[in-house]
């Protein structure tokens, strides 16, 4: 088995300190993945990748990248990591346009800017035209792809998404979870949270589904897909699972 690029044993963390939200939680993602952290609504997996990300104080446990301890660091710091975080909300400064948003994924390293830019352009062309924009105008699509393509601009080895589907149309969505997969060919290891169980674990590689604060099942993607219990118990509302 080779080293996993994200390794998380057994981390508790939470918001105050006298409530943990997270109890105890593990997970692997291994280099070239997709994995997905599937669940109900607050069962923790915002916080889980808002702890590794550095926003949320861990308690116990140890998050590593590719051997090394990175428990705790800062956001600033798991960038120069080459690790990449995109919220779920608010993830582009909206009066800024398309180019600055961009250019702030290489602010730590602007020497990087052109060929970076170069590379997101190439993967999301789309870009290329509303880049004079402001963020704040674009459809929700466009704008989860500028903050991708933001993300993008640090060189992540790893990008960590919160719900990049949330608030979009089925068919928007499927065009998101597409640009992921694209993503992935370039190399890019990708951490995602979905509530859209279906429609993330088609293009995932492996599946952790989280309740209060526990990962409760995990598996390769197809199996999760084919499990009835998972279906029912953890992904939300059957028709979540539901083919559409
Ligand atoms: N900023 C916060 N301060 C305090 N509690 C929070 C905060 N954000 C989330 N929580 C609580 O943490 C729990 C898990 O939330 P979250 O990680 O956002 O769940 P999920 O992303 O799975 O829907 C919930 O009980 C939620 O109320
Ligand atoms: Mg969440």
């Amino acid at each position: 088995m080779p080293e996993p690029v994200l390794s998380i044993k057994n981390i508790e963390a939470g918001y105050t300190p006298s409530l943990p939200i997270l109890r105890g939680v593990s997970l692997d993602v291994f280099e070239g993945e997709i994995v997905t952290i599937l669940g109900p609504n607050g069962a923790g997996k915002s916080t889980l990748i808002k702890a590794i990300a550095g926003l949320v104080k861990i308690s116990s446990g140890t998050v590593s990248l590719e051997g090394r301890d990175i428990t705790g660091l800062a956001t600033h710091e798991l960038i120069r990591e080459r690790v990449a975080y995109v919220p779920q909300s608010e993830n582009v400064f909206a009066r800024l346009s398309v180019e600055e948003n961009l250019a702030l994924g290489t602010l730590h390293n602007p020497t990087q800017h052109a060929s970076q830019r170069r590379r997101v352009l190439d993967l999301f062309p789309d870009l290329e035209h509303l880049g004079h924009l402001a963020a704040g105008k674009l459809s929700g699509g466009q704008r989860q792809m500028v903050a991708v393509g933001r993300a993008l601009m640090a060189a992540p080895k790893l990008l960590m998404v919160d719900e990049p589907s949330a608030g979009l149309s089925p068919k928007l969505a499927q065009v998101v979870f597409a640009q992921l997969v694209q993503v992935k060919q370039t190399g890019v290891t990708i951490l995602m949270v979905e509530q859209n169980a279906r429609a993330a674990l088609q293009i995932s590689d492996r599946g952790y589904v989280m309740a209060e604060g526990q990962e409760k099942v995990h598996g390769a993607a197809a199996s999760l897909l084919e499990n009835p219990e998972v279906g029912a118990l953890y992904l939300g509302a059957k028709s979540r699972m539901a083919r559409s």
